[in-house]
């Protein structure tokens, strides 16, 4: 059986709900799954076959905790087949310098930490504009305005592909070898 470790970092919370999802469906698949947040969760790549690790961009860079646990352990998580999920909304925005800009953050996330992840995969995340003071509510809908999201700031709005996620998780479990069933919707039906 796969061990499969999933840290992630959050700033309100989306990202630990893509680390539980993807958690979930990699159980589904037969693997034993360990979630931990740096910072709360004491997590030791050393005794996992494989490792994801989740952060969202939150002007530009990612959660400190989880680049510092990176940093710590990229070594380790260099040696295991591993990929790095970061939840954004600019992926949204079909704009060429969206693009860039995301490829550029991740690459500063690879230089400061030393970790080049196999895999990198953009995951559009959510407006939590009901949890938000007064200050980010506005800077939100104002960048939500210039990205192609919603400015509607009397509810949340999530981005999140989950179908995606779940085609996701089961490729990379086949990567890993072993038993692979096909993805299964939240209906018990094979996609
Ligand atoms: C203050 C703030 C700054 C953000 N900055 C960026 C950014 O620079 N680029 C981007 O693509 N998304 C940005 N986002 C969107 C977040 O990545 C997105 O809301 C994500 O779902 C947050 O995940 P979390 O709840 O796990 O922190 C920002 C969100 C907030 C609230």
């Amino acid at each position: 059986m796969s061990r499969i470790l999933i840290a992630y970092g959050t700033t309100d919370g989306h990202t630990g709900k893509v680390a539980e999802f993807l958690g979930s469906e990699l159980r589904r698949l037969g693997a034993e799954v360990t979630i931990a947040r740096p910072g709360q969760v004491p997590a030791d790549p050393r005794r996992f076959d494989a490792a994801l690790v989740a952060a969202s961009i939150q002007a530009g860079g990612f959660q400190h905790p989880l680049q510092e646990w990176v940093t710590r352990h990229a070594s380790v998580l260099s040696r295991i087949p591993n990929g790095f999920i970061a939840v954004c909304l600019a992926i949204l925005d079909p704009k060429p310098r969206a693009r860039k800009d995301l490829d550029r953050i991740v690459d500063r996330f690879v230089t400061a930490t030393g970790w080049t992840p196999n895999l990198v995969k953009f995951v559009p995340g959510a407006l939590m504009y009901t949890r938000y003071g007064w200050f980010k509510r506005i800077l939100m809908r104002w960048i939500a305005g210039r990205s192609g999201g919603s400015t509607d700031t009397t509810r949340d709005h999530v981005y999140t592909d989950w179908p995606d996620l779940i085609r996701f998780a089961a490729e990379f479990k086949a990567s890993l070898g072993g038993p692979v069933r096909g993805p299964v919707s939240a209906h018990g039906v094979l996609i």
